[in-house]
């Protein structure tokens, strides 16, 4: 089975071919931040615009690459939410008419099912049970996954995600959009020893998180010292370790309390290399095994869409003819398969 992914649910067009055989054919990807720089973050209405005009052209380039024409494509899978409402239906009125076209099904992807399944596309691909560590701009989830659609919220956000809480502090720090691989990046010249910032809710048990607390902290913390270029990069490195000590010590407390061995780390922070280096760290005292995707395929991607479609299309989902599409949508509603 082959499988067309589309991917339109926020600031990257992401194109993918995936064969059930044969694994990933060809990818493409647009990132439209240097639309939305100016600006401090995305503009939905410049984003949805965006979609319209890189969808096909990324689309030829991909059946190109993989020699791939529309009669050998058995399925297209695109992202019906979350996300925003204008970029999604961009992707979902592309997919119902191309297979309207071609005479192929469609399948609506949930876009954190997509990242949950991501490390599937790895050669040394986990299976369930697992737990996942899901951590993007919008979400921040710790999930036991039993099989495919079965999952149980271990814990989640309170208020920012933590790539949101990324994004905020970056942007205090006079960093651009998206200030997730930039702060990485100050970070690194930071000193670990100058400021020590809290690690939210982990003096109480659970497993859900706070991050918008990290961020008045650095706040603070950035308006009572010297503003120079040592003190940016300190803070940088105090967020980034009192983050990546967080989501591991509640990523510990869920192996612990689910009893698996299994993490799986996926969504654009993922990509974070020391989040990398903790989680691999952590895995080793616990005799527990870390999976990640190709930190391109933890930002969006349309390769996780068609990895997700392929799954559910092969299961014998389908959508109906009519084009709908969610804002908001708890992974919790997913059917099992
Ligand atoms: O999964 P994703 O691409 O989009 C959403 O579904 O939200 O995640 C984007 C988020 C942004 O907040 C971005 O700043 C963050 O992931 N991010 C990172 C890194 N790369 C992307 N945060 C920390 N370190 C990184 N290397
Ligand atoms: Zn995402």
């Amino acid at each position: 089975m082959l499988v067309l992914g589309i991917e339109t649910s926020c600031d990257e067009t992401g194109i993918a071919l995936l064969d059930a055989r044969r694994g990933l054919l060809a990818h493409a990807l647009h990132s439209q931040v240097a639309l939305h720089a100016g600006y401090g973050g995305v503009v939905p209405e410049l984003a949805s615009r965006d979609h319209i005009r890189k969808t096909l052209p990324l689309l030829r380039r991909v059946l190109e690459e993989a020699s791939v024409t529309a009669t050998d494509i058995d399925g297209i899978a695109y992202t019906a939410g979350p996300g925003l409402v204008g970029a999604l239906l961009v992707g979902a009125s592309i997919a119902h008419s191309l297979a309207w076209a071609w005479g192929t099904p469609t399948l609506g992807v949930h876009h954190m099912e997509g990242h949950l399944m991501a490390p599937l596309l790895e050669r040394a691909a986990p299976a369930p049970p697992f737990v996942a560590l899901l951590v993007s701009g919008g979400h921040t989830l710790l999930v036991e996954v039993a099989g495919l659609g079965r999952y149980r919220v271990l814990g989640e956000s309170l208020d920012d995600a933590v790539g949101e809480a990324f994004d905020k502090t970056a942007k205090l720090l006079g960093l651009p959009y998206p200030g997730g691989p930039a702060l990485a990046r100050l970070a690194e010249r930071g000193d670990p020893h100058r400021f020590r910032f809290p690690r939210p809710m982990t003096d109480r048990p659970g497993l859900d998180f706070s991050f918008s607390g990290l961020k008045t902290f650095a706040i603070n913390t950035f308006h009572n010292e010297p503003e120079d270029e040592q003190t940016r990069a300190d803070i940088a490195r105090a967020f980034e370790d009192a983050v990546v000590d967080t989501l591991a010590i509640k990523s510990r407390r869920a192996l612990r309390a689910t009893g698996l061995r299994r993490l799986v780390v996926a969504g654009g922070v993922g990509a974070n290399q020391r989040l990398r280096q903790g989680l691999r760290a952590l895995a080793q005292t616990l005799g527990a095994q870390v999976f990640y995707p190709r930190p391109e395929f933890c930002t969006d991607n349309g390769a996780m869409i068609a990895q997700a479609g392929l799954l559910r299309l092969a299961a014998g989902q389908r959508d109906g003819l009519g084009i709908e599409v969610r804002a908001r949508w708890a992974l919790t509603e997913l059917g099992p398969v």
